[in-house]
């Protein structure tokens, strides 16, 4: 598929290269932050998996630069439609004419408010190319050797070798990784899910009390354990989907509110959170219930469902015959693209080179030996002979 005919069977993927964004997860992040206002009082964040790096580009911008996109750009939004429908925006124009334009740009550097005290870490197996204020570490995120690193990378001055967590506890924990998709639905299932155990356990490391964790997801059968869990730590959990996400695509991000880990809880790599180790609800087993199935939606938003006397108790204190259902969000603007949408462009357009290319992506290698085995596009040499003949 050619550069122009993937810009118009995906909006998203030729909007990132027109406004500059590495990659079109861009536009995910800035989706679930028009939703949540995730980065609201942020300044110290964590990018799990962030290469090519288009998610710390947002942070970059948003927290360090001032710029308003997400909720905050979606309020400017809002604001200038007020003013065209009450008609201020033409008269003023009329009135100021071209003057009014120049003060324009000056008005927008004013509302820059870059915060202080920003701090941006961002790992990736991958190399990624530098980023203003942000601090890049190649390292796997599902091996405990990564927790110093990040640690030190979070508080270079008064990072002490011994500890497990963060001296100054972060605000936010984002993690968009996914492994190389095999295709094997189980299988990419089970290695995203180990991706997502992985950035929780760093984040039980470094998240401070009332911090937020965002992760994609593929929902799977087992997703409700992962919700159940989250729910232990957190005040809030919600499940998401930004219209820039495909909706064939089982993708989707947990975004949770309110870290408040239970008391004497100690984030520990040796025994990380996953599906092997559990955290406890504290909450005794229940007896075999003689009530019908109920379902009650709480406040939150969240569906708490008792399936009645049919469940069995299970004897390790887990709630057996209950499930909780996370709240399901579709986010992004109505007007925002479809990404399953193909759309029409002007007849000389010109299709832009992305803004930045994989550094060392995984096919790199692949690509430089069937470049030597004389073919570029899927044919080799001797492939080629045969095609003819
Ligand atoms: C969808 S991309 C992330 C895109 C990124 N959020 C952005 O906006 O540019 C998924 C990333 O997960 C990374 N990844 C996969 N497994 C990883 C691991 N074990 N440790 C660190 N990164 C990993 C991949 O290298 C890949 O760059």
């Amino acid at each position: 598929m050619g550069k122009s005919s993937k810009d118009k069977r995906d909006a998203y993927y030729r909007l990132a290269k027109e406004e500059g964004w590495r990659a079109r997860s861009a536009y995910k992040l800035l989706q679930l932050d028009e939703e949540f206002n995730l980065f609201d009082g942020v300044t110290r964040v964590v990018d799990l998996c962030a290469a090519p790096g288009s998610w710390s580009q947002v942070l970059s911008r948003v927290l360090i630069k001032g710029e308003k996109f997400g909720r905050a750009g979606w309020e400017e939004k809002q604001k200038e439609a007020r003013r065209y429908v009450l008609g201020l925006d033409k008269e003023e124009k009329e009135v100021a004419g071209e003057e009014a334009k120049a003060t324009e740009e000056e008005e927008q550097d004013k509302h820059l408010k870059p915060r202080e005290g920003v701090r941006i870490v961002a790992i990736d197996l991958q190399p990624m190319s530098p980023l203003e204020g942000v601090t890049t570490l190649r390292a796997d995120i599902t091996h405990p050797s990564t927790i110093p690193i990040l640690l030190k990378a979070l508080d270079p001055d008064s990072f002490d070798p011994k500890a497990t967590s963060a001296s100054h506890p972060v605000d936010l924990v984002i993690s968009d990784g996914a492994p190389d998709v095999t295709g094997l639905h189980d299988l990419d299932i089970y290695v995203q899910s180990q991706l997502l155990w992985a950035a929780l356990n760093l984040a039980l490391c470094v998240l401070k009390p009332g911090g937020k964790f965002v992760a994609k997801i593929f929902r799977g059968k087992d997703v409700d354990l992962l919700f159940a869990q989250l729910k232990i730590v957190f005040e809030r959990v919600r499940v998401a989907k930004p219209r820039s996400s495909r909706a064939s695509s089982i993708e989707a991000f947990v975004v949770c509110e309110g870290f408040c880990p239970p008391k004497g809880f100690r984030a520990s790599l040796d025994t990380p959170l996953g599906t092997e180790t559990q955290l406890s609800t504290a909450q005794k087993p229940r007896l075999k219930k003689e009530t019908a199935a109920t379902r009650r939606v709480r406040e939150d938003g969240a569906i708490e469902l008792d399936l009645g006397p049919e469940e069995e108790v299970e004897d390790d204190g887990e709630e057996g015959g209950s499930r909780w259902i996370a709240p399901f969000l579709a986010c992004g603007d109505l007007s925002a693209y479809d990404s399953d949408a193909t759309y029409h462009l002007p007849k000389d357009r010109v299709s832009l080179d992305p803004v930045q290319p994989p550094t060392a992506p995984p096919y790199k290698r692949a690509l430089e030996m069937r470049k030597l085995a004389g073919g570029a596009y899927g044919k080799t040499k001797g492939q080629e002979r045969k095609d003819i003949t």
